[in-house]
């Protein structure tokens, strides 16, 4: 039975992929900060697939319960096929009002939590010839204003990605990262915003969004199978991401009359 580790597995698309794996046989475990919420997942993942599922509390901010959680995969299971990257936090504000606290929250979460994974597991992976997918957003190839934290965790995630792609191909470890769009899941529950107006817009994206967690767990389900190294769930994101390449004059002026309403709405007059 192939062994994956889903960070943030307990809730959203880290919990579909999770039920996806599961289907196809993999055992998996939960790693998460919500334990409550995970324990009860894992029991019914377990009562419904009888894959040997568990949970583990992880804080991925932490490199020591990276490291435990590491020793407990080697006693359980001698090793692991997959690591998600998938725990994440969002957050929205101009640069300058968004709180430096708020923006290392960001970072902390999004990009040490992914690098610390990588670090700890790498070395585990190299033996199993397994594969590294790390979640990053399609705010990793293309950045809203407004949501400078988030954009910069992205595409950092979208940067490490790259870099491990290339540098543990020799070693048989694969590497795909993942660069969705807007998917209903909880993300706003916990996320931090200079303005209730940006939590408004992310939950009616989340809504009208035409692609469920579901789609894109399978999307990234199939992309890791073949060993696809981007995975761009989004029709539209992936055409403005052809565009920024190829029209990038195009793509900033659209970007700069977004900046625009953004600023009007929160300053309430127009950008200079
Ligand atoms: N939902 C979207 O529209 C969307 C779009 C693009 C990318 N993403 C990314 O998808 C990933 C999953 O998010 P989601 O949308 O399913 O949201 P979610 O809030 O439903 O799930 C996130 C999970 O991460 C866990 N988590 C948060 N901080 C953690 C920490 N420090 N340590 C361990 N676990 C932690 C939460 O407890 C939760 O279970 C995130 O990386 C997010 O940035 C989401």
């Amino acid at each position: 039975m192939k062994r994956i580790l889903i960070t943030g597995g307990a809730s959203g698309l880290g919990a579909e992929l999770a039920r996806q794996y599961s289907a196809k046989g993999w055992t998996v475990c939960i790693a998460d900060i919500q334990q409550a919420l995970g324990e009860t997942f894992v029991q019914e993942l377990n009562q419904t697939f009888n894959n040997d599922c568990f949970f583990l509390p992880l804080d991925v901010t932490s490199e020591e319960q990276w490291q435990q959680a590491a020793q407990e995969i080697a006693s359980r299971w001698k090793g692991l096929d997959c690591l998600v990257n998938n725990a994440g936090v969002a957050s929205s504000g101009n640069i300058d009002q968004l709180s430096m606290k708020d923006f290392q929250w960001t970072l902390d979460i999004n990009v040490m939590g992914v690098v610390k994974g990588c670090y700890v597991f790498t070395p585990m992976l190299k033996k199993s010839k397994g594969t590294i997918i790390n979640v990053a957003s399609a705010a990793g190839l293309m950045h809203m204003p407004s949501m400078s934290a988030y954009n910069v965790s992205k595409a950092a995630v979208v940067a490490l990605s790259e870099t491990l792609y290339a540098e543990l191909d020799s070693a048989g470890v694969h590497v795909s990262v993942l660069c969705p769009a807007f998917f209903k899941t909880n993300l706003t529950d916990s996320m931090r915003a200079t303005d209730q107006g940006g939590i408004a817009i992310a939950n009616k994206l989340m809504e009208r969004s035409s692609i469920q967690a579901s789609d894109v767990a399978r999307m990234t389900y199939e992309g890791a199978e073949k060993k696809q190294f981007y995975i761009v769930t989004h029709a539209k994101e992936k055409m403005m991401w052809r565009i920024k390449r190829y029209f990038p004059s195009y793509y900033f002026s659209q970007m700069k009359k977004l900046g625009s309403v953004f600023q009007r709405k929160t300053t309430g007059s127009k950008a200079a």
